[in-house]
């Protein structure tokens, strides 16, 4: 099962695909992969060493482009280097039993649209290796833009997450999402609603998310303890009173009742 978690900045994607991540590699081989230029997935999994994202990798995407990374225009690079051995060799463990890998991916630096950089193409590849050739579970932390998934590996998307939370913004910038989501080819996209404090919060961003035909599949409450583990930089799941993980947990448990996986 693939898994995209977007929406807008802040509100909560990367603890709800941090806590998911970990909950799914209690039963699955898991691949988490950090694409939001912020970068804390790892963070958030009470992981701080410093790490180079992949976009930085100069000498590694020379290696396997045949390009300097943000180097000239109009030269002639592998537009599908091979990168399959890359999800692997990248990627750091979460735990010593190696069943949860984090990749991250960083950004690029984008010279007008549409660009076609070395960099961009490499994190396209590991991209498209993951979702489409990969056959473990993989859960993208991404930014509300989803440029960097081409029509095929979005395609092979089982799920794309958006989380809302009470307020018009986040909504706006779901319904953006919900829209080039279905543009380019993402056949299911959800809701989660994060940062609930009451019922009538949850009705009101229920209903909004209904008329963009965008069904629930869960409810996060407001929890304090979500802001202590991020003060103490440990990942939510070693706070098993938290109700913000006890909710993630059922989330988990619907998106492995709801969603084929192939
Ligand atoms: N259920 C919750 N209750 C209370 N605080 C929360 C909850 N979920 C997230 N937060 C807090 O909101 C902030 C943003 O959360 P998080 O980093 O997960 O969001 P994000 O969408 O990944 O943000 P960004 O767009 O910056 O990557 C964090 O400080 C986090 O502790
Ligand atoms: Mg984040």
């Amino acid at each position: 099962m693939k898994i995209a978690v977007t929406g807008k900045g802040g509100v909560g994607k990367t603890t709800l695909a941090g806590a998911l991540a970990v909950i799914l590699s209690e039963k699955y081989k898991v691949y988490a992969i950090d694409a939001d230029p912020d970068m804390n997935l790892l963070g958030s999994l009470g992981i701080h060493q410093p790490i180079t994202p992949i976009s930085k990798m100069k000498g590694l995407i020379k290696e396997r482009t045949g390009a300097e990374p943000g180097s000239s225009f109009g030269e002639v690079f592998k537009i599908n280097p091979t990168i399959s051995d890359l999800p692997e060799s990248l990627s750091t463990n979460y735990d010593s039993d190696g069943k949860l890998k984090i990749l991250v991916m960083g950004t690029v630096d984008k010279g007008g649209d549409g660009c076609v950089c070395p960099a961009s193409v490499m994190l396209k590849a590991i991209l498209r290796n993951l979702i489409i050739k990969k056959d473990e579970m993989v859960i993208l932390d991404m930014e509300a833009g989803i440029e960097h998934l081409g029509r095929r590996t979005a395609e092979a998307v089982d799920l794309m997450i958006i989380v809302a939370e009470p307020g018009l913004k986040s909504l706006e910038t779901a319904s953006r999402i919900k829209k080039l989501a279905t543009d380019i080819g993402i056949q299911n996209v959800v809701a989660v609603i994060n940062k609930v404090s009451n019922s009538m919060e949850e009705k009101f961003v229920e209903e909004k998310l209904g008329q963009m035909g965008v069904d629930v599949l869960g409810s996060i409450p407001r929890d304090d303890i979500v802001v202590q583990a991020d003060m103490e930089g440990r990942p939510l799941v070693d706070y098993p009173d938290s109700v913000a993980l006890q909710s993630i947990s059922k989330i988990a448990e619907n998106l492995l009742n709801n969603v084929p996986s192939n």
